[in-house]
C-alpha cells in the first residue's frame, strides 16, 4: 500500500517496524526498503523481499551523528576517528561510510563482513521515521535485486507490490543515484561505489588523497575489492529491454524499436525513426541528469521496445556516478 508522508503514516511505519515488518520510504537518493537493523529476522525479510543475494551487505541509516557509536567501533585516537569526525561535515548526505562494526549488528546486515555501512539521509521524511524509533534501519535500495533503483513510490510499487506492506510517498528523490560508499578503514580512503559526493569533495573534506575501487583494483587485484565490497559483483541497474550506448551501435544493427536517452536536445539523425526519444536535461545538467536517469530507464523499459540507446555525457563530478550505473545498465562492468 502507497500512503502520502504524513505524522499518521510515520506512526503506523514505527508500529510495523517495531513489529519486526519492513517499509519502503524516501530517501534523498533512491527509495530504501528498511528493518530493524537490530533485529536478525526483520533484516532476513528484507534478502527474501529483494530476492537479494545474501553475500550482498546492507546500509545502515541513522539521523544523528551521536548514534554512530551504537552501530559502529570508532577506536579513540585512531585514523578512523579522524576521518570520520571531517566526513560528517557532509551528513545528512548521499555518502555511506563503510567503518568496523559494533558486536550489535546482527551478521546478515554486513554478510557476514566486520565492517558496517552508515549514513545519515537528508531527507526529512526519513530523518523524521528515524527519529520516532529507537533503533536504526538497515535499509537497501526497495526494488528487487539486480533492478534499476527506485526514484518514486510509484516505482516501488512497480518492483515489489503486495511484498511491502507500507511505502511512505515522499514524491521523487531529489538526488536519483545511490549514496557514494566510501571505504576509510585501510591506509587511503577507497570510494566503492561513486555517488553525488564526488571523489573532489571528499578529497577536499579529508584533506587527503581518495582512491576510486578501479584504480585499486589495478593495483590490489580483483579479489580484494570482491571482498571488500560484494555488492560491486552483481550485474546493478538493468532494464529488462536491452540497453547500449549508442555510439557503440552501427546503424545497421539496429533493431525495429528503439528508443534513445539523450541528454540534451541535439538533432538527431533523422534517418533512424525512433520509437521514443527522452531528453534528460535541457543543457547537460548532471544533477538532472542523475535525477531523471533511473525514471526514465523504467519508463522505456514498458514501451516493449527492442533496444534502448544511451548517449555517454562528460565523466567528471557527478558525471563519474552517472556513467557508473549507465555501464552497469548496460553491462559493461
Ligand atoms: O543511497 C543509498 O545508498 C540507498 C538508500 C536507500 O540509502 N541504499 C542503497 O543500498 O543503495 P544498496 O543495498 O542498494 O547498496 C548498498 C551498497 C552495496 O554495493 C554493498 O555492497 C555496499 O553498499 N556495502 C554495504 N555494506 C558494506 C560493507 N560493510 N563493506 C563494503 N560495502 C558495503
Ligand atoms: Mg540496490
Amino acid at each position: 500500500m502507497i500512503i502520502p508522508a504524513t505524522a499518521t503514516s510515520i506512526q503506523k511505519a514505527k508500529k510495523l517496524l517495531e513489529a519486526g515488518h519492513v517499509v519502503a520510504f524516501p530517501t534523498e537518493t533512491v527509495y530504501g526498503l528498511g528493518a530493524n537493523a537490530f533485529d536478525q529476522a526483520a533484516v532476513a525479510k528484507i534478502f527474501t523481499i529483494k530476492s537479494r543475494p545474501a553475500i550482498n551487505p546492507l546500509i545502515v541509516h541513522i539521523n544523528d551523528a551521536a548514534k554512530l557509536a551504537t552501530v559502529a567501533r570508532i577506536d579513540r585516537g585512531s585514523l578512523c576517528e579522524r576521518r570520520v569526525n571531517r566526513l560528517i561535515s557532509l551528513w545528512p548526505g548521499p555518502l555511506s561510510l563503510v567503518l568496523p562494526k559494533q558486536t550489535i549488528i546482527p551478521d546478515n546486515v554486513t554478510a557476514g563482513l566486520n565492517t558496517v555501512a552508515v549514513r545519515i539521509p537528508a531527507h526529512p521524511i526519513a530523518l523524521d521515521l528515524l527519529s520516532v524509533i529507537d533503533f536504526p534501519l538497515a535499509a537497501p535500495s526497495a526494488n528487487l535485486s539486480s533492478e534499476v533503483s527506485p526514484t518514486s513510490a510509484d516505482h516501488v510499487w512497480q518492483s515489489l507490490g503486495d511484498r511491502v506492506e507500507l511505502i511512505i510517498d515522499g514524491g521523487s528523490c531529489l538526488v536519483g543515484l545511490e549514496s557514494t560508499v566510501l571505504a576509510i578503514t585501510d591506509e587511503v580512503p577507497i570510494i566503492l561505489r561513486p555517488g553525488a559526493i564526488t571523489r573532489e569533495q571528499l578529497e577536499e573534506t579529508l584533506r587527503e588523497k581518495v582512491d576510486m575501487f578501479k584504480t585499486a583494483a589495478a593495483e590490489n587485484a580483483n579479489k580484494k575489492i570482491i571482498h571488500s565490497s560484494p555488492g560491486l559483483l552483481f550485474k546493478h541497474y538493468a532494464p529488462k529491454t536491452p540497453i547500449s550506448i549508442r555510439d557503440t551501435v552501427s546503424r545497421e544493427d539496429l533493431p525495429e524499436k528503439v528508443g534513445l536517452i539523450s541528454f540534451k536536445p541535439i538533432p538527431t539523425d533523422k534517418t533512424i525513426s525512433y520509437e521514443r526519444v527522452i531528453y534528460l536535461s535541457e543543457d547537460e545538467n548532471l544533477d538532472e541528469i542523475a535525477k531523471n536517469l533511473f525514471a526514465t530507464i523504467r519508463e522505456l523499459d514498458l514501451l516493449n521496445l527492442d533496444l534502448i540507446l544511451i548517449d555517454v555525457c562528460r565523466e567528471d563530478g557527478l558525471g563519474i556516478a552517472i556513467m557508473d550505473r549507465i555501464r552497469r545498465a548496460c553491462g559493461l562492468t
